[in-house]
């Protein structure tokens, strides 16, 4: 009975929609295999994009966080940390931010971009880095391959174990408009959900090395899900 129970969700993984929002996926080791892609509820074109996720992890070296290909640009929208006090967010091309030095504890990260400007921004935990500009007036086709725990170097493939991620990532969410600061505010308090991509409601399908494990933590906003809050307040 119990083992039907924890095969369920690589059973039905590739088929349902899944409320994760008290889990996380464990990347136990670094590999050039394991990862999880993710399907977005409706396949459009974006122009305004907003990506959050929580992502925990001891790596110093450079990681993928989130990566997105197209056909033809297997860099549609990556978030590449490159060393502790360094992001790259690149748009086919690479805008680097310099982030604060970093402690060992759940992290909050969203990344926005706007076409119509070019304007992208970073925020870690809440705080807004200095704008960049980057690809004013492209388009991300609809049709995108969107994978956690590796960098695509092709649509869907091209890993390298050196840029794996190695750690825990909750709460992955997308939207396909720019979120304003209220909004991302209520990403972090788990209020605000995504509506191209929703952790509480997701499509996702694991390969290799990658377990859904439940989210242990946390007192701290840091890790905050909807339903903690719920339970707390009740
Ligand atoms: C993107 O956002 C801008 C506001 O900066 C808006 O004018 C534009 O219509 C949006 N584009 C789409 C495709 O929603
Ligand atoms: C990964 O890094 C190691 C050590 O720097 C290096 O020897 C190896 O060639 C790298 N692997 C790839 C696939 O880049």
């Amino acid at each position: 009975m119990k083992l039907y129970i924890l095969l369920l969700p690589f059973i039905m993984g590739a088929l349902a929609y899944e409320d994760m929002s008290d889990k996380v996926f464990l990347f136990p080791a670094p590999t050039a295999s394991a990862h999880v892609t993710l399907k977005p509820a409706i396949k459009k074109s974006l122009q305004n994009v907003t990506m959050c996720l929580r992502s925990y992890t001891e790596l110093t070296r450079e990681y993928s966080l989130f990566s997105m290909a197209v056909s033809g640009a297997d860099n549609a929208f990556l978030i590449l940390p490159e060393s502790p006090n360094v992001y790259t967010f690149i748009l086919q091309e690479q805008s680097a931010f310099k982030t604060d030095p970093e402690t060992l504890a759940w992290k909050h990260t969203c990344a926005t971009w706007d076409s119509t400007t070019g304007v992208i921004q970073l925020w870690i935990n809440g705080k807004l880095y200095p704008r960049k500009v980057s690809k004013k007036g492209a388009t991300i086709g609809a049709e995108t391959s969107i994978v956690l725990g590796q960098d695509q170097d092709t649509f869907g493939g091209g890993f390298n174990i050196n840029q794996s991620f190695v750690g825990e990532i909750s709460d992955v969410h997308m939207w396909d408009y720019n979120l304003t600061p209220d909004e991302m505010k209520g990403v972090i308090s788990g209020h605000v959900k995504g509506n191209h991509i929703n952790w509480n409601s997701l499509n996702y399908e694991i390969k290799g090395n990658v377990l859904v494990q439940p989210k242990l933590c946390c007192k701290s906003w840091d890790c905050a899900s909807s339903k903690q809050e719920e339970s707390i307040a009740g």
